[in-house]
């Protein structure tokens, strides 16, 4: 059988892969050439980099499962695949660390300057009182989506000596008390929080979650994180409430569109952004290509989608 890996996949998963089946590796494929190429594969593993569209799919004549090294699988038309009666599974746990200490790193980094006071000395000045920043410990930060990675981020604030707000429809009360987290709806974190970081899947019922609406409602200067995915958070609602001065900053990894150059919150000195690096770390790229690689295997063997 025959495997294509169409987004870079560390070394480790494509060996496991390579015991059981032909693997060809080519990145950076337009649309049209996974079209052309995607009939003669049993398996497509991917990344973040690959949007696997409805043409593909439907190109896709013996294609058997799409695997996805990481979490998201926004970037894959799942209904089409599942009427192909193709697997669509991913690698949800490999990461999760990765991405939460980085939320963390950037919410720091925020509250610190860092990134500006990094280019301002750079730029050879010394603007000592330009880079006053904010401690963390003692403020509350609002986490909307309380799954793998959001409760990560909620242990690791409690280490910080943050006071924890959360909202996930789908967490019980007495996992909240084991977090430390005080169970509230967006609208209140939104009242509540000096700093709110999603954590939830982009689908129809978070696209927006935090919008006009609720940047109305925050406190000024209020700091906004998104490690998540572009468009949980509306950021054409993020650039005017950061124009008016509502919010005071936000740390942002993922956009609507990426690499988002044409955003306008690249141009706010107090928006620090990092290319979708949540999960570009040593142990996240091999947690997840081990995993993925494991998962493919599984299904092409006869054996069970563990998180399909
Ligand atoms: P998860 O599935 O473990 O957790 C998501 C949580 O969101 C769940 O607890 C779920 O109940 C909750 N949720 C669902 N609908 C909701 C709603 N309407 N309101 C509030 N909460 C809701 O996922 P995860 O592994 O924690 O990943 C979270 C996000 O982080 C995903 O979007 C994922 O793609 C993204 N991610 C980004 C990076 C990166 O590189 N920046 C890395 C890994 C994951
Ligand atoms: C994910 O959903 O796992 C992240 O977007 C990380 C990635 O694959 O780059």
């Amino acid at each position: 059988m025959k495997v294509l890996v169409s987004d870079s996949l560390s070394n480790e998963g494509l060996e496991i892969l390579k015991e059981h089946f032909t693997v060809d590796v080519s990145t950076g494929l337009s649309e049209d050439e996974l079209v052309k190429m995607i009939k003669d594969y049993d398996a497509l593993v991917i990344r973040s980099g690959t949007q696997v569209t409805q043409k593909i799919i439907e190109a896709a004549d013996n294609l058997k499962v799409i695997g996805r090294a990481g979490v998201g699988v926004d970037n894959v038309d799942v209904d089409a695949a599942t009427r192909k009666g193709i697997i669509v599974t991913n690698a949800p746990e490999g990461n999760m660390i990765s991405a939460a200490e980085h939320t963390i790193a950037m919410m720091m980094a925020m509250s610190r300057n860092i990134p500006q006071a990094n280019a301002s000395l750079k730029a050879r000045e010394w603007k000592r009182n330009k880079f006053t920043g904010v401690e963390v410990k003692g403020k509350t930060l609002g986490i909307v989506g309380l799954g793998r990675i959001g409760s990560e981020v909620a242990k690791r604030a409690s280490g910080l000596e943050m006071n924890l707000m959360g909202y996930d429809p789908f967490i019980s009360e007495k996992r909240a008390v084991e977090l430390g987290v005080k169970l509230c709806t967006v609208n209140e974190i939104a009242k509540g929080a000096d700093y709110i970081t999603v954590h939830t899947p982009l689908i129809k019922e978070t696209k927006n979650i935090l919008d006009e609406e609720q940047f109305t409602l925050m406190k000024p200067g209020v700091k906004i994180l998104n490690c998540a995915r572009g468009g949980i958070i509306n950021e054409e609602a993020l650039a005017k409430a950061l124009a008016s001065g509502k919010v005071g900053g936000a740390a942002l990894d993922v956009f609507v569109e990426e690499p988002p150059f044409k955003s306008p919150l690249l141009d706010f000195d107090n928006v620090i952004v990092t290319p979708h690096l949540g999960a570009s770390t040593q142990e996240a790229q091999v947690n997840v290509a081990i995993d993925i690689a494991k998962e493919v295997v599984s299904v092409l063997t006869g054996g069970l989608a563990r998180n399909a």
